[in-house]
């Protein structure tokens, strides 16, 4: 029900149970937290997120199985939600949603647990947890807001009103609409940093996601810290060289 797929220094997990619209089971979000973990053995610089059957990315949690839990497998479901998609958060590489039709609640909060979100212009978003007398679970109170600002999040999650791609664009909830397919506009928005140093990369998404939990003075020092640990690679000397002999630098992740 989760297949992870090699291109060539990409990985792409594609959620693949087209006939629940690719539905998070526990049993798959068990599977996309292996997927995670395999992906991160390999020689990769990015990571892929979609869904199969070409109608949804993922119409959230199964809500069949949510039904009669006694209140500690309550907890422990949305426990098991939040731990899967935030190993995103640290993981080595950036990853990207290729959102290629309905992404709803937990399916919305996997795309928003990626570091990137483009989207099919016949995407649809939403966290319409609301309308099921719920709220979300799996991260979505708190990462919505971070990306939209409260306002909009707070509109989106009271409402559970449905998002279109080009409202999702403008409020920045995706960064980009494909025209052609979605998942060849995530490979070539990946191509767009995967040729850099991994160290600046990986100190560069760290001081920009720690921006929002942490006061401005405390962030400073973090980016001062990370940016002169970022001068200490061989990839700046290399970097910086190339630049003043005018030729194109080629980073060894050093
Ligand atoms: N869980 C389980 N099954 C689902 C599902 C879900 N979230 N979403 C769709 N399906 C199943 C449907 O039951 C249906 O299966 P059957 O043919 O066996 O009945 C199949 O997928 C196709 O769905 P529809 O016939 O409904 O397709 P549609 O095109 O008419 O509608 C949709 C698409 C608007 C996305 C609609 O399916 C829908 O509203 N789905 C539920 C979306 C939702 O509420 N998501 C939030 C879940 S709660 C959550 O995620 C909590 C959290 O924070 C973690």
């Amino acid at each position: 029900m989760v297949n992870l797929t090699r291109d060539g220094d990409l990985a792409v997990i594609t959620l693949d149970r087209p006939e629940a619209l690719n539905a998070l089971s526990f049993a798959i979000i068990r599977d996309i937290g292996a997927a995670i973990d395999e992906a991160g053995t390999w020689d990769i610089r990015a990571l892929i997120f979609t869904g199969a059957g070409g109608k949804a990315f993922c119409a959230g949690a199964d809500i069949k199985e949510l039904m009669g839990r006694p209140l500690m497998a309550e907890r422990a479901g949305a426990e098991l939600g939040q731990r899967t998609f935030a190993r995103l958060d640290g993981f080595k590489v950036p990853s990207l949603a290729a959102i290629n039709g309905y992404a709803f609640g937990g399916g919305l909060e996997l795309a928003m647990a990626c570091t990137f979100r483009v989207a099919s212009p016949k995407a649809k978003m939403g966290l319409p947890e609301i309308k099921l007398g719920l709220i979300p679970g799996y991260g979505g109170t708190q990462r919505l807001p971070r990306l939209v600002g409260e306002a909009r999040a707070l509109e989106m999650v009271l409402t559970g009103r449905t998002v279109g791609a080009d409202e999702a664009l403008a409020m920045g909830l995706v960064n980009r609409l494909a025209e052609g397919e979605v998942l060849d506009l995530a490979k070539a928005f990946a191509a767009e940093f995967t040729g850099f140093g991994l160290p600046a990369l990986s100190f560069a998404r760290d001081a920009v996601q720690r921006a929002l939990g942490t006061p401005l003075a405390e962030g400073l020092r973090i980016e001062a810290d990370l940016s002169t640990l970022a001068y200490r690679t061989q990839d700046a000397a290399e970097g910086l060289a190339a630049f003043v002999e005018k030729r194109k630098p080629t980073f060894e992740d050093r």
